[in-house]
């Protein structure tokens, strides 16, 4: 049978760069990439095609029901499907991002990706799986040999986050972060690392150069990469 694919964990706070890095370094070793945040922001956007009160949990347990998700763990072509509907870009629109927060604090729901993560690391089919979020290094892949913290200054984070989406006011787009940042660290607490994990920190790191540091602690933590 083929061994199980080596996880690499990555978790940090939104801005930190994580997805583009967590992409690249799966490019670079020829591993899957799972963006473990598309599925809480998928759930998201179909409590709102629905007109789900997102803050009820129990209506958001309700929706999660019916939730057919599929991702693509292909770091070259990235989709994410809801059903039939390609939701690649709807999850990213600020309606969603500011009802995401409520969908990923429901326990229930928690548990229920959880259990899909792991199953979908498992049957990758790829040597390794890059699994990027915010409580991967502690509760979906606590045991992973690489487990890292991608962490940056609140305001390169912001300064980041405005740059990707360009169409928008940059104080707006830092004062969504910040709330965001708050709303989420009551649910998992990303912000600090937990025992046995790396911080990376990138301040001060250009893209390339993070990549470079999370490819050395993988080569440190699994030889033979
Ligand atoms: O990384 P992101 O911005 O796409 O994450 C979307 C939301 O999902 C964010 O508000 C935090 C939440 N999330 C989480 O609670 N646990 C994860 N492993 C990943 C994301």
């Amino acid at each position: 049978a083929q061994s199980a694919p080596v996880v690499v964990a990555i978790d940090g706070p939104a801005g930190s760069g994580k997805s583009s890095v967590s992409k690249q370094v799966a490019r670079r070793l020829g591993y899957g990439f799972l963006d473990t945040g598309a599925a809480y922001r998928a759930l998201a956007w179909l409590a709102l095609e629905r007109g789900t009160d997102t803050s009820d949990s129990t209506s958001v347990v309700d929706v999660m029901g019916d939730f057919d998700y599929a991702i693509s763990l292909d770091p070259d072509e990235h989709w994410v499907r809801v059903g039939e509907t390609d939701v690649t870009h709807a999850i990213r629109e600020p309606r969603v991002s500011e009802a995401v927060s409520g969908v990923a604090r429901v326990p229930a729901v928690r548990q229920a990706v959880n259990v899909l993560f792991r199953s979908m690391v498992a049957s990758s089919g790829r040597p390794g799986v890059v699994v990027e979020g915010r409580d991967i290094t502690t509760v979906v892949a606590p045991d992973a040999p690489v487990r890292i913290l991608l962490t940056a200054a609140p305001e390169v984070r912001a300064a980041r986050r405005s740059a990707e989406l360009s169409s928008q006011d940059a104080a707006a787009v830092a004062a969504a972060l910040h709330k965001r940042d708050a709303s989420d660290s009551t649910v998992v607490d990303f912000l600090t690392a937990a025992p046995g994990v790396e911080v990376v920190d990138s301040t001060h790191l250009d893209f390339d150069q993070t990549v470079d540091a999370v490819i050395g602690v993988i080569r440190t933590n699994v030889p033979a990469q």
